[in-house]
């Protein structure tokens, strides 16, 4: 089943096309002309668009390229006229297939039958190499961008390990999604995760926090209590925000580290416990081991396999679907996201990461109510940040593709103080691919002083 759009003038002709794909068992919608298509398109996910590619309100060409933004829509152009140039041309746009009117119904039917097949079978191998890629067995975590994959890669070869795991990154980019990925393919998945969050509790309450108190040990201590690293027996500790942890208790977790040995405050024996040790935090450990706000040795107890989790905006192949995640997440349907407003949030930088993209998800959905998330929606400063340089105002007279490019290189060169793999950075292309238009660029230059 797919859900088709059928795009014509011709009433009567996208009236039978419309009934006989319900027939198979399809959603179809029609649209009488070019605006209400390029509206349909703009407000709802399409698999397949069948357009006529002249209609009296406009270009069927425009209602292509806005149907191809959305890369998994296929488009079937439909054409009176039996030149094969405007065929050609909706093909170089995009579109998957073309029919001369007038067509058999059976022909229609069947390439329409082909395509839709030819997206489930291009959907299940996406799935598989997810699964092959380990996309599935990490549940719930999003990771197309070469950045994140590399990130699941560390994760898959330690999780089963006893190995204690340091998660390094800024706020909202994930790194507590992950410490419970690692306890959950871990050989302890069957125990418990116990989370301690560092930075919530006072010096004095973190260490019988931790540690666990004997009767009497301080005023209100009426009952013998055991701490979260004996709750985690068997199972995974995760120490979240670590790097505010004041000194005095990292000695004591530092101890722990090495035997597996702990207290619990006012006395006792020692007690050994079965953990394993996960730990995040967004500070710079190494910076304050310099400063002297972190001990040295309990930094290299911890920093046995550091996990880098970088932030969203080095990864903006995951926004679209961490995106549809979050509308997911808040019980809504992805398919309200419209094709605009996902473009406008994989452009933005995201400085509070993959959590202010989903507050700003759950804010949009409030204001959008039951229809669909448009550019209004959004918090002006994504909208405008975008709105800095569009295509749009490039495209003036006397506009050139090449000089714009020489532009923009030299300005990241000049930039980067000349420093090449800084200025790639800044460009978002690989060095490589800088030195081959660096090249090119000279080989043009040196052409035109030919020539004069
Ligand atoms: N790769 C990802 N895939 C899906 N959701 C993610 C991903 N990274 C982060 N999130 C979500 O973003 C929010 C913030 O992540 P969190 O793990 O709390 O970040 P951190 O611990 O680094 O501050 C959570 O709701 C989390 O589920
Ligand atoms: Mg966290």
């Amino acid at each position: 089943m797919a859900r088709i759009l059928i795009v014509d003038d011709e009433a009567k002709l996208a009236r039978l096309l419309g009934q006989m794909l319900e027939g198979h068992g399809h959603d179809v919608e029609r649209a009488e002309g070019c605006r209400t298509a390029l509206e349909r398109i703009e407000a709802g996910r399409w698999d397949v668009v069948v357009t006529d590619l002249r209609m009296p309100d406009g270009d069927g060409m425009a209602v292509v390229r806005a149907a191809r933004r959305t890369p998994s829509t296929e488009v079937v152009v439909m054409t009176a006229f039996a030149s094969a140039e405007t065929a050609v041309e909706a093909m170089r746009e995009g579109a998957a297939d073309y029919l001369i009117k007038p067509f058999a119904m059976d022909e229609f039917r069947i390439r329409i039958r082909r395509l839709v097949d030819k997206r489930d079978l291009e959907g299940r191998n996406r799935d598989l190499q997810a699964r092959l890629a380990g996309g599935a067995a990490f549940e719930g975590v999003v990771a197309r961008s070469p950045r994140m994959r590399e990130v699941i890669d560390q994760v898959q070869q330690v999780a089963h390990t006893e190995a204690t795991v340091l998660l390094l990154g800024p706020s909202g980019t994930g790194k507590t999604l992950l410490a419970r990925a690692i306890h959950h393919h871990s050989r302890r998945s069957d125990g418990p995760l116990v989370e301690v969050h560092c930075a919530a509790l006072p010096e004095g309450l973190l260490e019988s926090e931790l540690f666990g108190h004997e009767k009497g040990s301080f005023t209100g201590a009426v009952e013998t209590k055991r701490g979260q690293v004996e709750l985690a027996a068997k199972g995974t500790l995760f120490l979240d925000e670590i790097g505010e942890l004041q000194p005095a208790i990292q000695v004591k977790l530092l101890r722990f580290l090495q035997d597996r040995e702990f207290v619990r405050v006012g006395g006792g024996a020692a007690r050994k416990v079965d953990v394993r040790l996960v730990a995040a935090t967004n500070r710079d450990l190494e910076a304050a081991v310099r400063e002297g706000t972190f001990r040295e040795d309990f930094f290299y107890r911890l920093n046995v396999f550091p996990i880098h989790v970088p932030p969203l905006s080095e990864r903006a192949e995951d926004i679209p679907e961490l995106a549809a995640l979050a509308v997911t997440r808040a019980g809504g349907d992805p398919a309200r996201l419209t094709p605009s407003v996902v473009e406008l949030l994989a452009r933005h930088r995201w400085p509070g990461n993959v959590r202010e993209l989903e507050n700003v998800i759950q804010r949009a959905l409030i204001l959008a109510g039951a229809g669909p998330v448009r550019e209004e929606h959004l918090p002006r400063s994504i909208v405008e940040g975008a709105a800095a340089v569009t295509p749009a105002m490039l495209l003036r007279p006397g506009f050139s593709l090449d000089q714009l490019e020489r532009d923009v290189i030299h300005q990241a060169l000049a930039q980067a103080d000349g420093n090449k793999a800084e200025a790639a950075r800044l460009l978002g292309i690989t060095r490589r691919r800088l030195y081959s238009r660096l090249k090119s660029m000279e080989a043009d230059s040196d052409e035109g002083e030919t020539s004069e």
